[in-house]
């Protein structure tokens, strides 16, 4: 597995914050990921907003429709607009229309993804009243706010969820897949939790990275653990049968021989 994956995966939209700043170098390396972004004919039609202004940001929190407080709480708020005349200059009412929207989203997405990979928390909000965010940014009219992004140090990481469609729903392969098998795709990451007596049955966690948790008493049957990782864990009575263990680890060392011990 690519970290890169593992970073994608891990990724969660965060709604909390502690009270702590974002570096500006932190915040000049999303931007700079930001930037980075494909855009239709490297037209690059996008204009950040950058907001450290709590009046500013209850503003914007306020043409939110007051359900996103941690617009307030968030030490910054990136607004990401797109210039819709920009695009159109070069590729009329699809570049206006379409293509300004999807380059913006490609840089929002390359912000989130930066972000996480920083420590970072984002979420990426759409819902809120178009006219009244432009008013509060005195927007010129060419330029069409697609989110505002809060970024800030997470309050706590919300647990790694299982909440994704499964590829064979939303997949077509026209051709051969070349995949042998979508059942080994998760590649969860569990780290830092206190999962004393809990119960893992019938689940896929293949690839999946245990780190610095609990695991006193858990009980482990009919997993695909192949190719996971248990690394620094407590694993006080901890039973594991009838699982897939290939090319697993705990402590660095293969599953086979700490079994035997
Ligand atoms: C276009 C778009 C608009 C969104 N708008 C909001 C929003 O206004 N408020 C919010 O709290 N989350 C918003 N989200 C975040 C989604 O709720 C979130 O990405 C989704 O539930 C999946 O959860 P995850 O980001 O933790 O993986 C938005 C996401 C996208 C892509």
């Amino acid at each position: 597995m690519s970290d890169f994956l593992e970073l994608a995966v891990a990724r969660r939209s965060i709604r909390g914050f502690t009270g702590k700043d974002v570096p500006q170098e932190d915040l000049l390396k999303l931007l700079k990921a930001a930037r980075s972004a494909p855009s239709g004919g490297n037209c690059q039609p996008w204009r950040f907003y950058v907001i450290r202004d709590k009046t500013v940001q209850a503003e914007i929190a306020r043409a939110s429709g007051g359900n996103a407080p941690f617009l307030l709480t968030a030490p910054v708020l990136i607004v990401v607009c797109a210039d819709t005349a920009r695009s159109e200059s070069r590729y009329g009412k699809r570049g206006e229309t379409l293509y300004c929207i999807q380059d913006t989203a490609a840089a929002i997405q390359n912000i989130l993804l930066c972000a996480k990979d920083l420590g970072l928390g984002t979420c990426w909000c759409g819902a809120f009243d178009e006219d009244a965010v432009s008013k509060v940014l005195d927007l010129p009219k060419s330029l069409r706010p697609v989110a505002v992004i809060p970024v800030g140090v997470p309050a706590n990481e919300p647990p790694v969820s299982a909440d994704r469609r499964p590829l064979e729903e939303i997949v077509t392969y026209i051709g051969e897949s070349g995949i042998l098998s979508h059942d080994e795709e998760p590649h969860r990451k569990i780290e830092h939790v206190n999962m004393g007596g809990a119960q893992f049955r019938d689940v896929n966690l293949y690839g999946s990275t245990f780190n610095d948790a609990d695991m006193r008493n858990v009980e482990i049957s009919d997993v695909n653990l192949s190719d996971g990782r248990i690394h620094s864990c407590n694993l006080t009575n901890v039973t594991i049968c009838d699982c897939k263990l290939d090319g697993m680890t705990i402590n660095g060392k293969d599953v086979t021989g700490f079994m035997e011990n």
